[in-house]
């Protein structure tokens, strides 16, 4: 039981607010450059970083870009990156095959960074949407996203990022099934420490447009993902999700967006007490970055503020755009 507080003034709350010394010695929450994992976007080329227009200071890297871009993260104290691949439209196909081909843009990202920064932990992203001509995560038949004949495929492009050498998987596609054949298959082929984090709570969200402009899929994409990605009104599904996904084998789970579902960050966090990220995802960064443009907000105060916002929410740690610029704020203290 709680016990009951002294009233005024015995109590005075102020107290413990008064100097900056005082309210870092009752802080409850900190965030360190350890919480973040870097997306970072993989394009074609060499010595290219191609500016994303719809987010303002993110790229879009060449590999040998992406090898420095995990170096600098390694030297910020950043402990993970996670790759996205900006796939040329001729590698967009309906059978996807490039998902899976073992030279894929992913996959030499990966066994770049893996050879030149050995101690950075590499992500990568499983669904279908980078290679599809139909902008879908999954196969589309008959105007339907199909399920199984989907979870194979992403089986096979799950063990041609671990053969590339990633530490964690992270199948974004929201089929079901997917966690239990992706575990499955690692077990099988010889990867069982390869790690999965599950994108388990992932809403059919309009906080995703910048995002697909950054991989090319915003002008493919026919219809909605509404019949696989989650509805904004539900959260009791989020943890049925999340418990199955737990069940199946993930490592970690994920809800993605990030500051407008904290209140699932929240309950996931208490109800399973798994290691818990959010996505602060392109559309978070994009309000942010187009407020300070204006003079509207102040773009350093509201960046932590809103990382530091997912830490009291419950995440262990958060993949966000923001990544570098914070880690080199956190380090001037
Ligand atoms: C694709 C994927 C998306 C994001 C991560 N993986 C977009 C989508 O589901 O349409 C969004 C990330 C962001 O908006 O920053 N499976």
């Amino acid at each position: 039981m709680r016990p009951t507080q002294a009233a005024f003034p015995a109590t005075r709350l102020r107290r413990t607010r008064a100097t900056p010394s005082i309210r870092a010695l009752v802080a409850e929450n900190t965030l360190t450059a350890g919480d973040l994992i870097w997306p970072l976007f993989v394009r074609d080329g060499d010595g290219i970083e191609e500016p994303v227009p719809s987010m303002p200071g993110v790229m879009r890297r060449s590999i040998d870009r992406v090898v420095e871009a995990a170096q600098e993260a390694a030297d910020l104290g950043i402990p993970a990156i996670c790759l996205f691949p900006y796939t040329s439209t001729e590698n967009r196909t309906a059978d996807c095959a490039e998902a899976w081909n073992p030279e894929n843009l992913s996959n030499r990202a990966t066994r770049a960074i893996k050879a030149a920064v050995p101690g950075i932990t590499v992500m990568t992203d499983v669904a279908l949407d980078p290679y599809s001509d139909t902008g879908h995560d999954g196969f589309v038949v008959d105007g339907e996203i199909v399920n199984d004949s989907t979870v194979a495929a992403l089986v096979k492009q799950a063990l041609s990022q671990a053969e590339a050498g990633v530490d964690i998987i992270g199948p974004s596609d929201m089929m079901d099934g997917r966690v239990g054949a992706i575990r499955t298959a690692l077990e099988a082929h010889g990867y069982p420490n390869v790690m999965i984090m599950s994108y388990a709570a992932k809403y059919a969200s309009a906080f995703y447009g910048p995002f697909r402009d950054a991989v090319g899929a915003a002008n493919a994409l026919k219809g909605d993902k509404k019949t696989y990605q989650m509805n904004p009104a539900n959260t009791d599904e989020a943890l049925r999700l999340i418990e199955r996904d737990l069940s199946e084998g993930a490592d970690m789970v994920m809800v993605k967006p990030g500051m407008p579902y904290l209140d699932i960050c929240r309950r996931a966090k208490e109800t399973f007490g798994a290691p818990t990220f959010a996505y602060q995802v392109s559309g978070e960064y994009a309000m942010i970055m187009a407020a300070a443009q204006n003079g509207w907000i102040d773009r350093e105060r509201a960046m932590l503020e809103s990382l530091m916002c997912f830490k009291r929410a419950g995440c262990d740690g958060v993949l966000t755009y923001f990544a570098p610029e914070v880690a080199r704020i956190l380090a001037k203290g």
